[in-house]
């Protein structure tokens, strides 16, 4: 049997980070679902659909992930999209697009079918709660919305970008009103994860907790 570690948090909270070193560390396999929704996203900005016909239009868009010198490769219809599902652009329509029913489940099943047969840690919203269920080790990372603030906009200024501390600290109060509000697989922490909180944590710190609770895991 495969094991399986979910890592469920809000954006910001070094989910993507903590996760692939934790994959380094155990030889596992580091699965961004966050880049499959966005991947999907860039898929209907480029389909031009309206709210109306995202059901059908996801329809069309097949998503695969692969693995090229060790980083993950999001592939739309075939083509690598990774450069490109980055932007504000992608990200806010993947908020827009990620609650419907039909992209979840469209995804969800891609997700279970990599874990089934693979070792992998997951990061994602609702990993713990709807996508691994009965993943080994389930985390629920957090941080304060100020210091996930902060950490961004150290991120963009170190690449040269101009940015706004408080416009970064109400955007990622807005996304996590939505990511934890929605109606389907909203973002939340499941009955049996680990609650982290990153706020007054090295990111070393985080990733032996978790490793620990691999270990008494087996
Ligand atoms: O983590 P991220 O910013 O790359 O996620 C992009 C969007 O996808 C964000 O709006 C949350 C959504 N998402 C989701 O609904 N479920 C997941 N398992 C992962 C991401």
């Amino acid at each position: 049997m495969s094991f399986n570690i979910a890592i469920d948090g809000p954006a910001g909270a070094g989910k993507s980070t903590i996760a692939k070193k934790i994959a380094a560390k155990k030889g596992y396999i580091y699965v961004d679902t966050g880049a499959m929704y966005r991947a999907m996203a860039l898929y209907l900005i480029r389909e031009q659909a309206t709210p109306e016909q995202i059901d059908e239009k996801c329809e069309h868009a097949d998503i695969t992930i692969g693995y090229e010198n060790g980083e993950q490769v999001v592939y739309l219809n075939g083509e690598n999209v990774n450069s490109y599902i980055r932007t504000e652009e992608v990200g806010r329509m993947a908020s827009i697009s990620s609650p419907n029913p039909n992209v979840r489940r469209k995804l969800t099943q891609l997700q279970q079918k990599l874990a089934a047969d693979k070792d992998v840690v997951m990061d994602g919203r609702d990993i713990g709660t709807c996508v691994l269920p009965g993943a080994q080790v389930k985390v629920y990372l957090t941080a304060d919305s100020h210091e996930r603030a902060l950490r961004r906009y150290r991120e963009l200024t170190a690449k040269g970008e101009t940015c706004d501390l408080d416009t970064i600290e109400k955007d990622i109060v807005e996304r996590d009103r939505q990511d934890m509000t929605r109606e389907i697989s909203p973002l939340k922490q499941a009955e049996d994860a680990v609650l982290l909180d990153s706020s007054h944590m090295t990111i070393d710190e985080v990733v032996d907790a978790v490793i620990t609770l691999c270990d008494r895991e087996g």
